[in-house]
């Protein structure tokens, strides 16, 4: 049997995959200090398909992205993110320590960055682009608060009807919830079956081990979303997890080659802090999101003035959404500006599978599923399934 034939028989016995997106760790974090608007703003210009935030709610219990337990590598300050409050952690500098760090990416403007509240991020980028995408790591969930103070906000925003998983409908959704820890997932899934889940892991462990041999885990788990190491030693775990319905995302991967090597497995999705080489990657692949599809424009204002700022407390004030039925959202009502601050600094129709394989489909669309990744490989025209 001839190698083309083994392929194409290969490809119809799998079902098709979707897009693979580029996903911003902690914004483009490469190139900008991470977790500020510098660095967000930079992922959009770098045309991302999802922005990070890494989830510690404040001393007030204001949700904002940032990644250390503390304060002191990203910031001139010292002392745990919950132990002050959000008024406090906006006094402080998150931009200064880049410029040390990265002497040649330096820019004056870094100095005196804002940290930013979750509520902001989402406002000033479905601002921006409706079809934005987020992905939030619980990082604490301070005993089950920062979870029900997640699903409160997404509530009040209007943005918990996007996510419709029980629909199978995963990849229509604006937020994702990812965690190392699967009873943060657990306790997000008894408050919403609607918001989609990713499960964080290393090395598989006595508990994780069995899900990774089975490519399958609790109900609760949407998506999993390996350390690249842990694909590149199994690398056959790709093809488990997506059998079972299961999406893969891998972190943090920086290097071209082995993004261009994981897209190849088959990966659904990869976090990078250099937005530009994966989206570079992704391109050359030809296997992403379509311009159209991820909405960013070719210029916006950066620094989010009008929005960067003006949340003072867990309940906002921040704008109302309302999906529009695919991806993305539009606006339901907007919240007032900030009345001061840090605005000018800048730091200062879902697949019916919904991303999901196999489960339930005809097998006569499974097998034109197949066709068309086959196709697509072999070059042969290029066909976007719908997100
Ligand atoms: O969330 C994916 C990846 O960011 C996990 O590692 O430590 O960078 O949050 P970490
Ligand atoms: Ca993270």
């Amino acid at each position: 049997m001839n190698r083309s034939l083994v392929l194409a028989l290969a490809a119809l016995a799998l079902p098709a995959q979707a897009a693979q997106i580029a996903i911003s760790h902690r914004g483009a974090s490469a190139y900008a200090p991470e977790h500020t608007f510098f660095a967000y703003d930079l992922a959009l210009e770098q045309d991302t398909d999802m922005i990070e935030c890494d989830l510690i709610l404040s001393k007030d219990e204001v949700p904002v992205c940032i990644h250390d337990e503390t304060v002191d590598r990203t910031s001139e300050s010292t002392g745990r993110v919950d132990s002050f409050t959000l008024a406090e952690l906006r006094e402080m500098d998150f931009g200064s320590w880049f410029n040390t760090a990265n002497p040649t990416l330096a820019k004056p403007e870094y100095a005196g960055a804002h940290i930013v509240a979750l509520e902001e991020q989402l406002d000033c980028y479905l601002r921006i682009n409706p079809k934005m995408r987020f992905h939030v790591e619980t990082k604490d969930s301070a005993g089950g608060r920062a979870e029900q103070i997640f699903f409160d906000l997404l509530t009040r925003k209007g943005l918990i009807a996007t996510g419709d998983v029980a629909n199978g409908n995963v990849q229509s959704s604006t937020v994702m919830l990812q965690s190392f820890d699967a009873g943060s997932l657990e306790r997000m899934r008894a408050l919403t079956p609607t918001i989609p889940t990713a499960f964080l892991f290393t090395a598989p462990d006595q508990t994780t081990l069995p899900w990774v041999l089975a490519g399958d885990g609790p109900d609760y788990i949407d998506a999993f979303a390996p350390n690249s190491a842990a694909i590149l030693l199994d690398p056959t775990s790709v093809q488990r997890f997506h059998a079972a319905g299961h999406d893969v995302h891998a972190w943090t991967v920086n290097d071209s080659q082995q993004m261009s090597l994981l897209l190849q497995l088959g990966v659904d999705g990869i976090f990078s802090n250099n937005t530009d080489l994966l989206r570079a990657a992704i391109d050359s692949a030809g296997t992403g999101t379509t311009a159209e599809e991820r909405g960013n424009p070719a210029s916006f204002e950066h620094g989010c003035p009008g929005i960067a700022g003006r949340v003072s407390s867990k309940d906002g004030p921040g704008d109302v959404w309302e999906p529009t039925g695919t991806r993305g959202v539009r606006l339901k009502a907007g919240a007032g500006s900030s009345s001061g601050g840090s605005s000018s600094s800048g730091g200062g129709t879902p697949p019916a599978d919904g991303g999901r394989y196999g489960g339930g489909l005809p097998l006569y669309l499974l097998l034109g599923l197949g066709l068309a990744a086959w196709l697509r490989r072999q070059g042969i025209g290029r066909i976007q399934p719908s997100r």
